[in-house]
């Protein structure tokens, strides 16, 4: 594949972000090219998400990115609530009007945008870290990486940080500029993915005073599974047994639940943090994604907000190019900030509701008891939740007339 030494769009990052924000302004006719830092292989095995809210679902299916979604993506309709050994059913459509998600893994929609811009799209360098973005203040960053040994050169218009929590792009903007507001949290999570059928049709949410659990799904024949464990857990510390063990004690067995257990393929620890960084744009440097916000995993927003961001980026760009209008690239931190700090707040909501830190006294957790009894009881109080898990609609992007 080429090494050009221009281009209009250089994207740091082939994860969700970059490759979404790739395939948007590919189809606009917008010239961009995208360096990852790893290997193919590395990013479409990595172990991340996997609930896309509808706007993101409209937003590959306009990038012509979910044929394979459409196949074999599953709609859900509701998650379930446990707590204080009973159970509780949100149910989505009645409560939004309609609405619903779908579950589908961050896997397979990087894989998927992989093999179309593989395929026929823009430029895709592996193993092609960005070490530097040099002249971000001026109106022809460039943005140096290295490949194959060879340390090269790229110039553009606009240089898009899609590169993650830990990326170079934020980097590049001066000290000062941009603030970060964060928050990390007393318990992690482990993560397991387990060749055992889902615990249920739907995702369980299970709050107990022995930690939080979540039984969620890859296929009919592959769990997601997760348990509240302190920071620093190794891994190393749960063997299959346990794990399972652990499991049926928070989520409780029930009639419809069935804990089938099988062999546990995966398990790693995941930290849960809170970050926004502001603005997302510095110049000619824009944030998207990870890169720009972080959230904790329990309101499945993280891939969601990611598509959110580039969805509107994309627009902004194409807009720019198209039609000379800078307004929604002048516009789009603030657009983007306002639908964060949304999915901020409702992941902080889920997060410190059905958790239970070491540190709680038994009053905190009977508040947290209280505030899932309102959940089950009010009507309104379960609208807010379902219209936050089903995710704001988003105007999909639409392509140049
Ligand atoms: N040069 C090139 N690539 C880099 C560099 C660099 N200096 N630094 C990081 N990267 C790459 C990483 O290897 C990774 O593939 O940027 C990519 C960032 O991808 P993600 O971390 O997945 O971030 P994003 O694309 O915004 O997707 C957000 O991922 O972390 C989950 O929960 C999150 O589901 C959300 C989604
Ligand atoms: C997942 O399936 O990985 C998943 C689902 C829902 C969440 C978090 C993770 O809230």
């Amino acid at each position: 594949m080429t090494h050009p030494r221009h281009t209009q769009v250089a994207i740091v990052g082939a994860g969700p972000s970059g490759l979404l924000l790739a395939r948007l302004l590919h189809r606009a006719g917008v010239d961009c090219v995208v360096l990852e830092s790893r290997d193919r292989a590395y990013v479409e095995q990595r172990q991340r998400a996997g609930i896309l809210e509808q706007s993101t679902v409209d937003t590959l299916r306009e990038a012509g990115a979910a044929d394979r979604l459409d196949r074999e993506g599953i709609p859900h309709d509701g998650i379930e609530l446990r707590f204080d050994g009973r159970r509780h059913r949100i149910d989505f459509p009645s409560l939004t009007g309609g609405r619903r998600v779908w579950v589908y893994a961050q896997t397979e929609v990087v894989k998927d945008l992989v093999a179309l811009q593989l395929e026929d799209g823009p430029p895709l360098h592996f193993d092609a870290p960005v070490h530097a973005v040099e002249g971000a203040d001026t109106d022809r960053p460039v943005v140096r990486y290295g490949h194959q040994g060879e340390e090269r050169l790229l110039d553009c218009d606009y240089v898009i940080g899609c590169d993650g929590y830990h990326g170079v792009v934020r980097r590049a903007v001066p000290a000062g500029v941009m603030r970060v507001h964060e928050r990390t949290y007393p318990y992690s999570w482990l993560g397991i993915l387990a060749d055992a059928p889902p615990v249920y049709d739907e995702l369980i949410y299970a709050h107990s005073e022995r930690g939080f659990a979540l039984a969620s799904m890859r296929s009919p024949h592959v769990s997601r599974l997760y348990l509240q464990v302190p920071n620093g857990e190794d891994p190393a510390a749960w063997p299959e047994e346990k794990i399972w063990d652990e499991l049926d004690l928070r989520l409780g067995a029930d009639a419809g639940w069935r804990l089938t257990r099988g062999p546990v393929t995966a398990k790693s620890v995941l930290p849960m943090r809170s970050s926004v960084t502001e603005p997302m744009r510095w110049g000619r440097v824009l944030l998207a994604g990870d890169a720009a916000h972080i959230v904790p995993p329990t309101g499945a927003k993280g891939l969601n907000l990611a598509a959110s961001d580039v969805t509107v980026l994309a627009a902004a760009l194409a807009a720019h190019y198209g039609d000379g209008d800078a307004s929604l690239l002048d516009s789009y931190s603030d657009t983007c900030l306002r639908r964060v700090w949304r999915a901020e707040q409702f992941s902080y909501f889920m997060t410190s509701t059905l958790h239970t830190p070491t540190e709680h006294s038994s009053f905190d957790t009977r508040l947290q008891v209280a505030q899932l009894e309102r959940i089950a009881r009010s009507h309104h109080a379960a609208a807010e939740l379902a219209e936050n898990y089903t995710g704001v609609a988003l105007q999909p992007f639409a392509l140049q007339p």
